[in-house]
């Protein structure tokens, strides 16, 4: 196991989003995170990789368990050289081209030498599909482009799992295919995953596990397969009937 959390709360101004979410990802799955809008998902994922502070739970990642109220900067630092997060607006700096974009931080942050960080920068547009885009800047690229090279910017800092948030819904459906088969080949290569998506395939035929969480809390949860051909809770049926009648 990779990544498991424990009983996660927050709150914002006294109103509770996460309620004691609990949930655990091995290395080399990928698991899905469903659920309707408001529900707590971005809040979850950005706990997680603290872009947010939990108030209260436990997270244990390779093997070390921390308190999430009293996690130190310096140890929250070292949990997040080894991840990384592919946002649903991108969050690419506008004024980098794409091979700036995603060496940026290796050279700045990780302090790496240039010539190694650009070989690793182009291998990672390589892999995206992207080498021929290396100079373009990010008004020069389409949306699937641009998630793409979020996607070689997580790639470039070699994680131990990627967090991504509803990669593809900025996205119009001719650009999402071109995301979500990038996302497929990392998964088919083994790459550790927890996606935020609101693509039932994708949940349903390259995630192992699927969970739906509303309201702060996790309705149900289980393997993919099982958990579309067999929900158990009336509620995950009518969610499942929902996103699938909009595709
Ligand atoms: N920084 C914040 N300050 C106050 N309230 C917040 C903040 N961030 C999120 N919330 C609230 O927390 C709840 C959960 O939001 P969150 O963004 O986690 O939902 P979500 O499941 O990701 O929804 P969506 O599917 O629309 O992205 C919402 O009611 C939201 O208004
Ligand atoms: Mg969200």
């Amino acid at each position: 196991m990779i990544l498991q959390v424990k009983n996660i709360r927050k709150a914002f101004d006294g109103m509770e989003v996460l309620k004691g979410i609990d949930l655990s990802v091995d290395k080399g799955d990928v698991v899905a995170i469903l659920g309707a809008s408001g529900g707590g998902k971005t809040t979850l994922l950005r706990c997680i990789n603290f872009l947010e502070r939990a108030d209260s739970g436990e997270l244990t990642f390779d093997n070390r368990t921390y308190d999430l109220a009293k996690i130190t900067n310096k140890e929250i630092a070292a949990i997040r050289r080894r991840t990384a997060f592919v946002f649903q607006n991108y969050n690419l700096f506008l004024n980098k081209t794409a091979i700036q974009n995603v060496t940026e931080g290796l050279i700045v942050a990780r302090k790496m030498d240039k010539g190694k960080a650009m070989e690793i920068g182009r291998a990672a547009l390589d892999k995206v599909g992207l080498s021929d885009r290396l100079d373009y800047y990010p008004n020069q690229l389409s949306g699937g482009q641009q998630q793409r090279v979020a996607i070689a910017r997580a790639l470039a800092t070699d994680p131990e799992i990627i967090y991504f948030d509803e990669p593809t819904s900025a996205l119009d459906p001719e650009l999402t295919g071109e995301v979500l088969s990038v996302m497929k080949e990392l998964a088919d290569e083994g790459m550790t995953m927890l996606v935020v998506t609101h693509e039932i395939g994708f949940a349903k035929n390259v995630s192992k596990r699927t969970m739906f969480i509303e309201n702060g809390v996790v309705v149900e949860q289980g393997e993919s397969r099982e958990f579309f051909a067999h929900p158990k809770e009336e509620r995950t049926s009518e969610f499942i009937r929902a996103i699938s009648a909009k595709e």
